[in-house]
C-alpha cells in the first residue's frame, strides 16, 4: 500500500510546504494520506459529499465508475450474477474467496437454519400501524435484533460477529415477508428450509395457509439476480453510514438498523420506489406521448424534478448492475407474458429518449439499477413500497462484511470527522428581557 510517491503541499498564508505521502490500493486512484495534516498544520480538509476522499482501507468491493466495472472481491459482477447464487455471493463477500463444495453446503446449511425468529418479535411487529412503511418497519425490527439476541451484541468478539451476521443474512427475508403481510393483514408464513434462499423468500410473501406457493423457477431466478446485483456497492451512503455507527462500538443489529434507516432515502435505495413512482405518474398523465414534457421539466433547472433510476454518483458509464437487471427484467416478461404491459413500454422509450438527449449524454447520466429492478420486482407481484425492503435485505451482507473488515483494521478508530465552522463567534447569554 505504501510509496515512495509524495504530494508536496503549500501554502500561500506563509505556512512551510508539507509532504503527504502518497498510497496505492491495488486498483483505483492513489490517494494522499493526510492523516497527519492537522497535526503538522493546524488545518483540515474540506470534502463534503465525501467527492475526494476515501474514508477506509478495503478489500471487499471495486468499482470502476468511469469503464462501468463492478468486481466483487475481485470477480466481475456479470460472472457472479450469471454463474453463482446469493448465498455463494453472501460467504464471498464475507470470507473472501468464493466456497468449495463442502463449504457451500455448510454455510448453505447455517443461513437456512437460522430463518426463523424469535416468536416475540412478532408481538413487537403488531406495534405498528399496518399502513407504516415497510422501510420504517425494517428500521425498527432490524435493531429490534439487539433485544432479542443479546448472545451475539459484542462487536468485538469475532465468533459474535460471525454469529450475528448469519442471523441478520437469514433472519432479513422473514422480516420482510413479515412486514408485508401485516401490511396486508394475512398470517405471518413460517420460513421453509428446504427452499432456496431466494425461493423461501417468495414463498413467504406469497404463499398463504389456505394456499402454497409454487415455486416458479424464472422467478426466483429474477430474485436471485436482485440480491446478488444489491449485496455490496463499496462505500455508499449506507455502507459509510453504518462503519461510522459500527466505529463507536454499537452492536452489529443496532448498526444494521442504521444502514436501514439511511438505504431508505430517495437518493438511495428509495430510488427503484420513487423511480416506479415517476413511471406511474407519466402513465397517469398520458403515457410515453407525455416523456418529451416529463423530460423537459427534468431538464428545467427550477423544477427540482429529476428522472428517477439515471445517474450515480461513480459510475459515468453505463451501470452494469443495469445492464444485468435489464437481462432480468426481459426474462420475466418473457415468462409472465408481459410484453403489452404499458408501464414496461413506457420505460423503455424514456430510456431510449434519455439516452439520445444531450442532457444525459453530455452529463453522463446513464440507467442504474434501480431503473429496471423496480419493473422486475412489479411483476414479480412485490408491492412498490417494499422494493427499498428488499434492497436492504440483499444489502446486509455488504454491510456486515465492511463492518466486520472495520472492526478488523488496525488502524480503526471512532469515526470523528471535523467541519469548517462559520457559526457565530463566542457571545454572552442576555437576560430573556433584552434578547
Ligand atoms: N435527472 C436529471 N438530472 C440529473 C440526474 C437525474 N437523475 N442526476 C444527476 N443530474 C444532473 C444534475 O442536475 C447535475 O446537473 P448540473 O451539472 O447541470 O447541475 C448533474 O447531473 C450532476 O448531478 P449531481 O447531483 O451533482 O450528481 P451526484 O453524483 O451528486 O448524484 C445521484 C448522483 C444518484 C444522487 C443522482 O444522479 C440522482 O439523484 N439520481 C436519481 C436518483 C437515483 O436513481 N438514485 C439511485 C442511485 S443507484 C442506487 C444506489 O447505488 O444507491
Amino acid at each position: 500500500m505504501s510509496s515512495q510517491n509524495k504530494a508536496t503541499v503549500s501554502f500561500s498564508d506563509g505556512s512551510p510546504a508539507i509532504d503527504l505521502p502518497i498510497l496505492g490500493g491495488s486498483s483505483g486512484p492513489d490517494v494522499i494520506d493526510i492523516r497527519k495534516l492537522y497535526a503538522l498544520t493546524g488545518k483540515f480538509t474540506y470534502d463534503p459529499g465525501f467527492l475526494s476522499t476515501a474514508s477506509c482501507n478495503s478489500t471487499i468491493t471495486y468499482i470502476d465508475g468511469d469503464k462501468g466495472e463492478l468486481l466483487y472481491r475481485g470477480y466481475p459482477i456479470e460472472q457472479l450474477a450469471t454463474k453463482c447464487d446469493f448465498l455463494d455471493v453472501c460467504y464471498l463477500i464475507l470470507n473472501g474467496d468464493l466456497p468449495d463444495a463442502t463449504q457451500k453446503t455448510d454455510f448453505d446449511h447455517r443461513v437456512t437454519h437460522h430463518t426463523m425468529v424469535h416468536e416475540q418479535l412478532q408481538f413487537f411487529l403488531r406495534g405498528f400501524r399496518r399502513d407504516a412503511h415497510p422501510m420504517a418497519v425494517l428500521t425498527g425490527l432490524a435493531g429490534a435484533l439487539s433485544a432479542f439476541y443479546p448472545d451475539s451484541m459484542n462487536l468485538n468478539d469475532a465468533h459474535q460477529r460471525e454469529i450475528s451476521a448469519i442471523r441478520l443474512i437469514a433472519k432479513m427475508p422473514t422480516l420482510v415477508a413479515m412486514a408485508y403481510k401485516y401490511s396486508v393483514g394475512e398470517p405471518f408464513v413460517y420460513p421453509r428450509n428446504d427452499l432456496s434462499y431466494a425461493g423461501n423468500f417468495m414463498r413467504m410473501m406469497f404463499a398463504t395457509p389456505c394456499e402454497d406457493y409454487k415455486v416458479n423457477d424464472v422467478l426466483v431466478r429474477a430474485m436471485d439476480r436482485i440480491f446478488i446485483l444489491h449485496a455490496d456497492h463499496e462505500q455508499n451512503a449506507s455502507t459509510s453510514t453504518v462503519r461510522l455507527c459500527a466505529s463507536s462500538g454499537t452492536n452489529p443489529f443496532a448498526a444494521i438498523a442504521a444502514g436501514v434507516a439511511c438505504l431508505w432515502g430517495p437518493a438511495h435505495g428509495g430510488a427503484n420506489e420513487a423511480c416506479l413512482t415517476m413511471l406511474n405518474d407519466i402513465q397517469q398523465m398520458g403515457g410515453v406521448e407525455k416523456i418529451g414534457e416529463f423530460i423537459t421539466k427534468v431538464k428545467d433547472k427550477n423544477s427540482s424534478v429529476r428522472l428517477m433510476g439515471f445517474g450515480h454518483r461513480v459510475y459515468k458509464n453505463y451501470d452494469p448492475r443495469a445492464k444485468l437487471m435489464r437481462e432480468t427484467c426481459h426474462e420475466v416478461q418473457n415468462e409472465l407474458g408481459l410484453h403489452d404491459d404499458p408501464l414496461f413500454k413506457l420505460a423503455m422509450a424514456l430510456e431510449k429518449i434519455a439516452l439520445e438527449d444531450e442532457y444525459f449524454v453530455s452529463r453522463k447520466l446513464y440507467p442504474n439499477v434501480d431503473f429496471y429492478s423496480g419493473i422486475v420486482q412489479r411483476a414479480i407481484g412485490i408491492p412498490v413500497p417494499l422494493f427499498t425492503a428488499i434492497f436492504a435485505l440483499a444489502r446486509t451482507v455488504g454491510w456486515i462484511a465492511q463492518l466486520n473488515e472495520m472492526i478488523s483494521d488496525p488502524e480503526y478508530k471512532i469515526g470523528r470527522p471535523r467541519q469548517l465552522y462559520n457559526g457565530a463567534m463566542r457571545r454572552d447569554v442576555q437576560p430573556i428581557q433584552q434578547r
